[in-house]
This record gives structure tokens, C-alpha cells and sequence, in this order.
């Protein structure tokens, strides 16, 4: 399972990106308002902090000026994957966008029936928002089943599952047992992945027992 990162703040980033577990950065208009920083400029610093695909959201509704703002974005860095909500035009500026041999993540995806309609524009990723899902009461992963056994009915498609609005770390582990191809991540949820109070507990008593010995390593 690939691992990305939600998140607009180029310093968590670049920190967590050290640790190799990041594969690629999702960002959207809210993150980028929280960063309080310039769109483009935050774009184009987190594609040179990663290799992988970096999400940027286009703003227009209508497809013909979501596939320029598409161009404009996809122009500033070569892993720019450009984000089209899942509305009629933007499925019409994904077509247009793949075309152009553009990667799309088609976002804000509700339901089974348009994450298969996001496959048959051509999407190299469909986010369905499972956490937002939960909040209202239904059952985020039980899309993220729906749409895996579809997609794995229709083997040509290509379009791969980026499961978004993760809240906590089960969400990624019970993902990963579907079989999601990435999960996008917020900071802290990958934090959290890492802890275990065991872990702690176990170091804190390996290094007393090594003070006793006095012995270094170096
Ligand atoms: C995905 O690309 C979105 O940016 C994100 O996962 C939305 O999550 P939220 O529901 O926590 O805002």
C-alpha cells in the first residue's frame, strides 16, 4: 500500500518524507488556505520534497476551464497529478486531461456507482472520502469494498483507489486488508501509525538495562 500525505504544510512533509514512507502528497483548497500560503509556490515546493504524484486541486466548475487550470498546474512540476471534484464536467475534463497523457485524481467520491464512472474516464486515482462517510453515519470502508470488487471485475481499468478523510489508524489497516492501492494520510495519522506504547516501554527498559552495563557503542 502506498502512503501519501495529506496535507498542504511543507515542513511536515519534508520531515516526514525523511523517514521514506511517503509516496506521494495530496493537497486541497482547504489545506492550501491553512497553509496561508501561496498556491503555487506551496506546490512547487512540495513536488521537489517528493518523487511521487503530488495532488493540486483545480477551482473551476465548468470542464473547458477546469482542463486549463488542469494544464496550468500539471505545467508547474512533473509530478503534478491535477485534482477534478467528481461532477459531470469534471469527468469530462479528466477525459481531456488523460488525453493529454495528465495524471487526475478525481476527488470528492461518495459512492461505488462514480468511483466506476471515474474508472471510465480514464482517472489514475479515485478518492472516496471515507471518514467524512463515517461522520454522517454510513460505512466509509464498506465503499472502499464496493469499489475494489468492482474495479477487480474489469482488470483493464487502471485507475487505482486512494482512500481520503482517513481519521485514524484503522481506517489505513483495514484499507490495506481490502487491498487500496494508497491511502492519504494526515500527519498525524501517520504519526500514530508509528507509536505503540509497547514500543516505548520496551526501549525505555532495554537502555536502562544498557546504562548498567556501561558500555557504548562508539
Ligand atoms: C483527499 O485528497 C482530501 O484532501 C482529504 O482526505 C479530505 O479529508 P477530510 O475529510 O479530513 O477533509
Amino acid at each position: 500500500m502506498k502512503f501519501f500525505v495529506d496535507t498542504a504544510d511543507v515542513a511536515e512533509i519534508d520531515d516526514l518524507a525523511a523517514t521514506g514512507l511517503v509516496d506521494g502528497v495530496t493537497t486541497n483548497p482547504s489545506l492550501v488556505a491553512k497553509s496561508g500560503r501561496s498556491f503555487v509556490e506551496v506546490v512547487r515546493e512540495i513536488c521537489g520534497l517528493v518523487d511521487g504524484p503530488v495532488s493540486a486541486e483545480v477551482t473551476a466548475l465548468e470542464a473547458e476551464a477546469m482542463v486549463a487550470e488542469g494544464r496550468a498546474l500539471a505545467d508547474l512540476a512533473a509530478n503534478v497529478c491535477v485534482k477534478l471534484p467528481l461532477t459531470f464536467d469534471g469527468l469530462k475534463a479528466c477525459r481531456q486531461l488523460r488525453r493529454a497523457n495528465i495524471p487526475v485524481n478525481v476527488t470528492l467520491c461518495f459512492s461505488a456507482a462514480q468511483a466506476l464512472l471515474a474508472a471510465k474516464a480514464g482517472a489514475s486515482f479515485v478518492s472516496p472520502f471515507i471518514g467524512r462517510l463515517d461522520d454522517q453515519g454510513q460505512d466509509g470502508m464498506q465503499l472502499i469494498a464496493d469499489i475494489s470488487e468492482i474495479y477487480a471485475q474489469y482488470p483493464r481499468l487502471e485507475t487505482e483507489v486512494l482512500v481520503a478523510s482517513v481519521r485514524h489508524p484503522m481506517h489505513v489497516v483495514e484499507a490495506a486488508k481490502l487491498g487500496a492501492d494508497v491511502a492519504t494520510l494526515p500527519p498525524s495519522v501517520l504519526r500514530q501509525l508509528i507509536k505503540h506504547p509497547l514500543t516505548d516501554k520496551g526501549l525505555d527498559a532495554f537502555l536502562a538495562d544498557w546504562a548498567k552495563t556501561g558500555q557504548s557503542i562508539l
